[in-house]
């Protein structure tokens, strides 16, 4: 198992110009985000579904082809955090224990001592989570929802900043393990990573001949943006943040339809084999809400809503066979979803 850990805390280096002694919780996101979209060329809905499941309190899954930065973006992430990060190498030699921790014999006092895993970190990259075996797949996911891990009759507590992002790789069959479906609906969004287009593949080059002239020489140290309390305070704002009475109908509206295929038409009720769960509803709201507040609104808009639909259904809803043999994927099935229902 390859691990590398990282405690930043109190790590010297330069902090953003934006950021001063008055600066508010939304600044230090608008920081954050812009050094991002720095180190990660003409990926912005990467970033910001990033700093959106941050905001949400919620686990991430990202899928894209080999080299398109899914990597490089979680770590991104995890450079503005203060706080401790631990990236897991998924491999099909893992076991549940070098995730979750073990009991160890102590021959001194004749007891045992839990020795915690790798999970108990602030920000956890679970990276080519389809590489390992679906019991540590199911040890990975049943921490994401529960928060905490029992081992024998003890309970240990996964600290409160607790945020899992894995990573899969969707072209890769010969010794890959699918996540199971049903599981999937503890990640808070799937994101589908996409090639960059020409202008952002000659920045791509730039900034890779960059680095590795920077690699040569000093490299200025960069701190962490985003404190533990910023993050706190900014989730308190995403909740507080107003949505209108109507628009929380048509998030129900949205996702009880997945449920009653039929109401939005003979094809839909031939494509959606399952629809998706109240985590989706729950999500739904959380993370329009948290895309509003970094977009700098007042209050949500249905934009928000049907912008962060598909990230939150795309690995929730479980299509037909005949989906399949008609080559729809779950992209085409929320756009007539998004039909179907009137927007307030
Ligand atoms: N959008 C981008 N912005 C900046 N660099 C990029 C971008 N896309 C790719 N790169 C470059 O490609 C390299 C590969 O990225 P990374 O290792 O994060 O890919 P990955 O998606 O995790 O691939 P794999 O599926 O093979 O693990 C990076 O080190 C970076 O130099
Ligand atoms: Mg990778």
């Amino acid at each position: 198992m390859e691990t590398t850990t990282s405690a930043p805390e109190n790590q010297p280096g330069t902090l953003p110009a934006t950021i001063t002694n008055n600066s508010s919780a939304a600044d230090f996101f608008q920081a954050a985000k812009a050094r991002m979209e720095d180190e990660i060329i003409g990926q912005e809905a990467l970033v910001e579904r990033l700093l959106i499941a941050l905001l949400a309190d919620g686990h991430l899954l990202v899928e894209g082809a080999p080299g398109l930065a899914k990597t490089r973006a979680v770590k991104a992430l995890a450079d503005c955090i203060e706080g401790d990060f631990q990236r897991l190498q998924f491999t099909p030699d893992l076991l549940p224990a070098d995730l979750t921790g073990t009991e160890i014999y102590q021959r001194s006092n004749d007891s045992f001592r839990f020795q915690p895993g790798p999970l108990f970190h602030n920000i956890v990259l679970a990276d080519e989570i389809n590489r390992a075996p679906a019991k540590v797949q199911s040890a990975l996911l049943e921490a994401m929802s529960e928060r905490q891990i029992s081992i024998g009759r003890k309970t240990h507590i996964l600290p409160e900043l607790f945020m899992v992002m894995a990573t899969q790789n969707p072209i890769e069959q010969e010794g890959t393990y699918p996540l199971p479906e049903a599981q999937l609906d503890r990640f808070l969004m799937q994101v589908n990573v996409d090639y960059p287009d020409y202008g952002s593949e000659k920045k791509i080059l730039d900034l890779a001949h960059r680095e590795a002239v920077n690699e040569l020489g000093e490299k200025a140290a960069q701190a962490p943006i985003l404190t533990p309390a910023a993050i706190k305070q900014a989730r308190r704002e995403v909740l507080e943040l107003y949505l209108a009475e109507p628009l929380r109908e048509y998030i129900i509206q949205l996702i009880l339809a997945t449920r009653n295929p039929a109401s939005c038409g003979e094809k839909m009720d031939r494509w959606i084999e399952y629809g998706a769960s109240p985590r989706a509803t729950i999500a739904l709201e959380r993370c329009a809400k948290a895309q509003a507040w970094l977009r700098k609104k007042e209050f949500v808009t249905p934009e928000d809503i049907q912008a962060v639909i598909y990230d939150i259904l795309r690995h929730r809803l479980l299509l037909t066979f005949e989906a399949e043999a008609e080559g729809i994927n779950s992209e085409q099935v929320i756009n007539e979803l998004l039909q179907h229902i009137p927007v307030p």
